[in-house]
């Protein structure tokens, strides 16, 4: 029988002590990434939640046929090795939240706080026409500042959120709940 997902990811995850900061327990994720087989079930399982979410599958049944996401959201930096490999995988295509700064265009912005630190994350205003449902992928959920920026931008443009997409939540941190009512899908939960 295959693997569960969940015990895939936590065993292939190494836990950092104090990184970035003292107290810290950085989840590192790069050598789930880095293994050819995990990361094939992780962007499977990314993709998965926007055609089981009711919200997304009443989008769907709307557009009778097709797919549930219309495009791939993902967020610097590491978002951004799973948004690419979903959306190619699903034939859509994929937009960059970046952190403040970087995008050269018209662009909308969004300040918050994440476990340890503040930034400002940013979309150009062409990213997502309104009506576009987008999937919005993450690696980690912790306090859930950097989901709820994300999603703020996306929403701000018209967007519809189709379904949020984690590879892990760190459920103490409490990102769940302030990201309601749109609900997490997380592949590991701990
Ligand atoms: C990490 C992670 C998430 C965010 C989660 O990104 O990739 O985006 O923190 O934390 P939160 O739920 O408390 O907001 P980070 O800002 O460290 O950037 P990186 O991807 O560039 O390493
Ligand atoms: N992003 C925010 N908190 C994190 C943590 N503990 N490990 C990895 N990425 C994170």
């Amino acid at each position: 029988a295959r693997q569960p997902i969940d015990e895939l990811i936590a065993g292939l995850t190494v836990d950092v002590p104090d990184h970035p900061e003292p107290g810290i327990v950085f989840r590192d994720l790069t050598p789930v990434f880095a293994d050819g087989p995990a990361f094939r079930r992780v962007v499977d399982g990314l993709a998965a939640p926007a055609h089981s979410d009711p919200r997304a599958a009443a989008l769907a049944d709307a557009r009778a046929g097709e797919r549930a996401f219309d495009v791939v959201a993902g967020v610097e930096a590491r978002g951004f090795l799973l948004a690419a490999a979903v959306a190619l995988d699903a034939g859509v295509g994929v937009v960059p939240v970046r952190k403040a700064g970087k995008l050269p265009r018209e662009r909308i912005a969004a300040d918050y706080a994440l476990e340890y630190g503040i930034a400002t994350l940013e979309l150009h205003t062409d990213s997502v026409r309104p009506g576009q449902r987008v999937l919005v992928v993450d690696d980690v959920l912790a306090t859930g500042g950097t989901l709820t920026a994300a999603i703020a931008l996306v929403e701000q443009l018209g967007g519809v959120v189709a379904a949020v997409a984690v590879v892990v939540e760190l459920a103490a941190l409490g990102g769940r709940e302030r990201l309601a009512p749109h609900t997490v899908h997380a592949l590991w939960t701990t």
